[in-house]
């Protein structure tokens, strides 16, 4: 008999420090986050949520209905997964990751002035976690994409990060009311069509749930 899922969902931007004021951070508000770990409670399911720098509301919600780590940095971030992952089965991230950050966190404040800065890539910690716990749970990614290369995009970064299904999400999602979302899986592909955010976060925990049910019998 397979127990209920012990749910971890990471959700909100990354930071990247430049120096003490500056940084680079992605375009997330973690309402995305918040819809699915609202879906999660709504079933009586437990769910920790990985939490990066959202606006003050954001947080006061996720505070309200669920227990929260906070995060700031994608290297904070993969230490916190390290720590937690292990001890749940069922990951949805949709923390957006910032794909680059400064090779160098300068310790004083930078003068203004024409500079370069030296960015590295930043690693990928979806399939860095498939590596370390290849057999180990249900990893859900999410994409935003251009609606016209939304699938190909969705199929090649499922294999990439090797996780067991995308939730690919058009462009236009971001601070949008509704999502025409793609559920993708190494099986095919599946249109969800033109949902609220709720409906379409319920969807995906049920898809979810039916991938954990099949993993763990
Ligand atoms: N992701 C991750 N680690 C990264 C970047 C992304 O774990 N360094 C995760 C995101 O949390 C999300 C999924 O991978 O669940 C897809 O994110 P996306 O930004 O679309 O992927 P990238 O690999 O960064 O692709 P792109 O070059 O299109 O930005």
């Amino acid at each position: 008999m397979s127990h209920e899922p012990r749910i971890l969902i990471t959700a909100g931007p990354t930071l990247e420090h430049l120096d003490p004021v500056r940084g680079i951070m992605n375009r997330s508000s973690g309402k995305m986050g918040l819809a699915l770990a609202k879906a999660c409670l709504s079933r009586g399911l437990p769910v920790l949520v990985l939490l990066g720098p959202v606006e003050t509301q954001i947080h006061d919600e996720f505070q309200e209905c669920c227990q929260i780590v906070r995060y700031e940095t994608s290297a904070e971030l993969e230490r916190l997964l390290a720590n937690f992952w292990p001890q749940h089965d069922l990951l949805f991230m949709a923390a957006a990751v910032s794909d680059l950050r400064p090779a160098k966190i300068l310790n004083s404040k930078m003068p203004r002035s024409a500079v370069s800065i030296d960015l590295e890539p930043v690693p990928d910690l979806l399939a860095s976690l498939a590596k370390h716990w290849p057999s180990h749970g249900i990893r859900i990614g999410f994409a935003l994409e251009d609606s016209i290369h939304l699938v190909d995009r969705a199929k090649n970064k499922l294999k990439a990060k090797a996780c067991h299904a995308m939730a690919a999400n058009p462009l236009s999602t971001i601070n949008a009311e509704t999502v025409a979302g793609t559920w993708v899986t190494p099986e095919g592909e599946e249109s969800f069509g033109n949902l609220t955010k709720s409906e379409y976060a319920a969807l995906v925990l049920d898809r979810s749930l039916q991938l954990w049910a099949a993993q763990s019998g």
